[in-house]
């Protein structure tokens, strides 16, 4: 390798656990094997019939332009209303998906050396996005008999005179486990008491498969929060882009002067092509996406008990955590193992923190004949 004198931030980013798997899956297709992937990040599904619609209504309008840095008012009027909470419009960034938000409000409030409380399992860019905005993030370790929800106690032993907030992925990915209101109400508290931020990332929340069980951060009214979501997930759009933020004014307007400058504004077609469609699309095709994701995670659940993997039942997302103590192995070489053995990729917990080193993620975003192409291939392991 050359000595380009890049970055010491960029040398210390690892590449990914995920990623080694990947290639390998890549490789083995390559060489002309029936490869299963179970570990993809997005839903299957396409963009639904309404957005496409707005989409090529939006080209032939001839929304390519720029729009408002923070977003097109009119659709943060439409999201505003739609989330409810009295939240306004000026409240809201739109921006080039929720990924961008959350580094967006990190750049916002770090100075160098700030911690950043990582709750276990952590979906894998935080730690990356904290280490670019020159912070430190400390993480919380959680196990599975808490169902992967931190204790309040372990989150207050984790906090430090540099603690300066916490990131909270509500529902979660991986574990698709949602966090009960009464954590919630004492990690507000605390955050309270220790004037920390809030970072609370929603972007799974339209894929509830126990809606009552879900609490949103935006019913509370402490000023320190900030909420990042977008359309990735729920209206499977992740390639257009469109993410969005919520906090307080004086919060948003200083997270929109650092957008400004590094993202200039979400993309036009994505805003306009959703614009007046948010309220319909959610009630009819992303509900229905929601009802095959649940079949889907049946027939995970009843095909899988007859494997050697005991296994996480998510009350949201659609991932699923799977024990692969059984296998005596670690998860990164776990996942290797089930690739080699089963033709099946999947993603270590590992990448997600130590707590889940006994566990790989597997994505039901994908049709109900490979989730039994795959289960049947599980039962077939032999230990
Ligand atoms: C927990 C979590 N947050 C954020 C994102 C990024 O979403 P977007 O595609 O909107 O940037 C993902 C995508 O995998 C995710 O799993």
């Amino acid at each position: 390798m050359g000595n380009f004198g890049l970055s010491a931030k960029v040398d210390v980013i690892a590449p990914s656990a995920s990623l080694q798997v990947a290639q390998r899956a890549l490789e083995l297709k390559r060489l002309g094997k029936d490869i299963i992937n179970l570990s993809i990040g997005e839903p299957d599904f396409n963009v639904p019939v309404p957005i496409k619609e707005g989409l090529y209504q939006a080209l032939e309008n001839n929304y390519t332009h720029y729009t408002e840095s923070q977003g097109v008012l009119d659709l943060r009027k439409e999201l505003a209303k739609e989330l409810g909470h009295d939240i306004e419009a000026d409240q809201i960034i739109l921006c080039s998906g929720c990924k961008l938000g959350i580094y967006l409000a990190l750049e916002t409030i770090l100075n160098p050396g700030d911690e950043v409380i990582l709750l276990e399992p952590a979906w894998v860019s935080y730690k990356h996005m904290i280490t670019i905005a020159h912070g430190k993030s400390v993480s919380v370790k959680t196990n599975e008999k808490n169902n992967f929800i931190p204790t309040i106690e372990d989150i207050k032993k984790a906090i430090t005179d540099k603690t300066k907030a916490i990131i909270i992925n509500n529902p979660n990915n991986p574990s698709g486990q949602l966090m009960p209101k009464e954590i919630l109400d004492e990690i507000v508290q605390l955050a309270k008491e220790k004037n920390l931020f809030i970072i609370s990332d929603e972007i799974y929340s339209d894929i509830v498969y126990e809606k009552e069980s879900f609490y949103s951060m935006l019913n509370y009214d402490y000023e320190k929060i900030i909420i990042t979501s977008g359309f990735s997930k729920n209206f499977a759009m992740t390639g257009l882009r469109l993410g969005y933020i919520v906090a307080k004014k004086e919060i948003a307007k200083a997270i929109n002067k650092l957008h400004q400058h590094i993202g200039t504004c979400a993309p036009s077609i994505a805003q306009y092509g959703i614009m007046g469609k948010i309220s319909d699309v959610l009630k009819n095709d992303v509900e229905d996406m929601r009802k095959t994701y649940e079949k889907r995670r049946q027939i995970l659940i009843d095909g899988l008990k007859e494997t050697i993997f005991p296994y996480i039942i998510p009350q949201a997302t659609f991932y699923m955590l799977l024990n692969i103590s059984k296998l005596n192995m670690k998860s990164l070489e776990a996942s290797k193992y089930i690739l080699e053995e089963c033709g099946v990729a999947t993603v270590p917990g590992i990448a997600f923190g130590e707590s889940i080193d006994d566990y790989v993620r597997i994505s039901f975003a994908t049709s109900d004949e490979m989730l039994l192409k795959a289960i049947q291939r599980f039962k077939n392991i032999n230990i």
